[in-house]
């Protein structure tokens, strides 16, 4: 059966000083991933878009992935992670992911659900990528305004992550830091931290990380990504296809002992396509240097 390595849900110390539960991507229909990362995670992190398939011109949930996440749900807690909402468009933002959420969690129990911190379209046309978006007043306004509506929606915690950027930022009135800040402060969300979104943006565009971990408000930090890219043209691609540095690691270590007890679970994030080339023996025995790491 599926899940034959059921845990009962692990009580972590607070105070101790990089305790953390782990988690990892699963997007369903690999059973000898999945085997091989239970007895190592704590968390299971889904993508409903990912597990999204067209039937008639309609989006839907895979029925089959659906049925592993129900028996998953069993053993372990289930996170969704969006990355087709687009709450920083200036239209609007996608309906096809509320339905596709409604439909998830009306199956599945889930500890919280979160997104991006940026936009996927302009004036409904796809970008094929994830921008971020300009530290106005006037976008910080409109994603609080988003960020409220999606909280009186769903009865459930709300996090958003910092994204990498692909393109320098637009000169706004907030530090990346601060705009993060007082997202927090106007709507009580809670914050995801990809670390390696963070190295990406210091190797491309000289981002300063130490000064951005000064000015971030730690203790809104609830999830950290980890991950790993290639290099390409001198550009360090956010793709999510390798095992993570030892730098990474390190770096979200760092955050969570700094983040006095709020930062909950440590995810290791990778693409499916990325796991053949990888292995499957090698993302468990990363996931057990992450115990390691973060479990002792
Ligand atoms: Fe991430």
């Amino acid at each position: 059966m599926l899940v034959q390595t059921a845990l009962s849900p692990t009580k972590f110390d607070k105070n101790a000083s990089t305790f953390v539960a782990i988690g990892a991507t699963y997007e369903g229909r690999d059973f000898d991933l999945l085997e091989r990362m239970l007895p190592l995670v704590d968390y299971i992190e889904v993508t409903p878009e990912t597990i999204a398939e067209v039937h008639d011109h309609e989006i839907t949930l895979s029925d089959e992935v659906m049925t592993e996440l129900k028996n998953i749900g069993k053993a372990r807690q289930i996170v969704v992670h969006g990355v087709g909402l687009s709450i920083g468009s200036h239209e609007g933002w996608s309906p096809t992911y509320f339905r596709l959420l409604d439909d998830l969690l009306e199956q599945v129990d889930v500890a919280w659900h979160s997104e991006h911190l940026g936009y996927t379209k302009v004036d409904d046309q796809h970008l094929g990528i994830m921008l971020a978006m300009p530290k106005t007043e006037e976008v910080l306004d409109m994603v609080c305004e988003r960020v409220n509506k999606i909280q009186q929606r769903y009865n459930l915690p709300f996090l958003l992550e910092n994204i990498v950027h692909v393109i320098p930022d637009f000169p706004g009135d907030f530090s990346e830091a601060r705009f993060l800040n007082a997202l927090v402060d106007r709507t009580g969300c809670g914050l995801i931290l990809d670390v390696y979104n963070l190295q990406c943006d210091a190797h491309n565009h000289g981002f300063d990380i130490p000064r951005f971990l000064n000015e971030l408000q730690l203790t809104n930090v609830r999830e950290l990504h980890v991950a790993c890219g290639v290099e390409h043209n001198g550009f360090l691609l956010d793709v999510h296809s390798q095992l993570t540095r030892s730098s990474t690691v390190q770096l979200a270590q760092d955050v969570v002992r700094r983040s006095e007890g709020s930062a909950e679970v440590v995810v290791y994030e990778f693409m499916p396509e990325a796991v053949p080339g990888m292995g499957r023996d090698a993302i468990a025995e990363e996931l057990g240097r992450l115990r390691v790491a973060f479990r002792n």
